[in-house]
């Protein structure tokens, strides 16, 4: 059987590290957000915030501040995601991180790369985006054009890895 164009969107997408510096559209920008909004989350409370950072100075101080993903400093524009903890105590994160893999596939569909970042020095980039005590900042999903060759993918876990059928 063929893969469908979505089944080659979703094994398709790589982690981009290298970007573009030309801009992103802001019409394409607006429909990778309104389709992240459809996103699944617990009970629907949709306990998140999208926050768009295009200013190139706040860019390169919160790349400074992402230990694992310095190489943000080279994105057009940055999405930081943040979970709202009071909203949603026991699913935020849940929520947030298929937000996020929602938006990465959402702009990939666009042919805009984007990268998860882990280690982050979050207490500073809540500061720097001015956010409140109950704000849980998820990560910061940088995004750009990809500049070069799509990086081959890393090799998966077989499929016998990692099934167990339960007769
Ligand atoms: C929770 C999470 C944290 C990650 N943290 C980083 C990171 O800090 N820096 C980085 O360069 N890539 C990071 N990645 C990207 C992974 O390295 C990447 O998804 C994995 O190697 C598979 O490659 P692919 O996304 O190109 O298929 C992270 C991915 C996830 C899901």
């Amino acid at each position: 059987m063929s893969e469908s164009e979505n089944i080659k969107l979703l094994k398709g997408r790589r982690s981009i590290r290298s970007y573009e510096s030309r801009d992103i559209e802001d019409e394409i920008l607006t429909q990778i957000l309104e389709t992240t909004r459809w996103c699944m989350s617990a009970r629907n409370l949709q306990p998140w915030t999208f926050h768009v950072i295009r200013n190139k100075e706040l860019i390169k101080e919160i790349a400074k501040e992402c230990i694992t993903g310095p190489f943000i400093a080279g994105a057009p524009l940055l999405v930081a995601i943040v979970g709202d903890m009071e909203l949603s105590p026991n699913w935020y994160l849940h929520d947030t991180c298929f937000a996020s893999l929602q938006l990465a596939l959402a702009a990939w569909s666009f042919g805009i790369g984007t990268c998860w970042i882990g280690r982050i020095n979050r207490e500073n980039v809540k500061s720097l985006l001015n956010l409140k005590e109950s704000d849980d900042l998820l990560t910061v999903l940088p995004l750009g054009y990809p500049k070069g060759e799509i990086p081959k993918p890393f090799p998966r876990k077989s499929l016998d890895e990692i099934i167990k059928c339960i007769e």
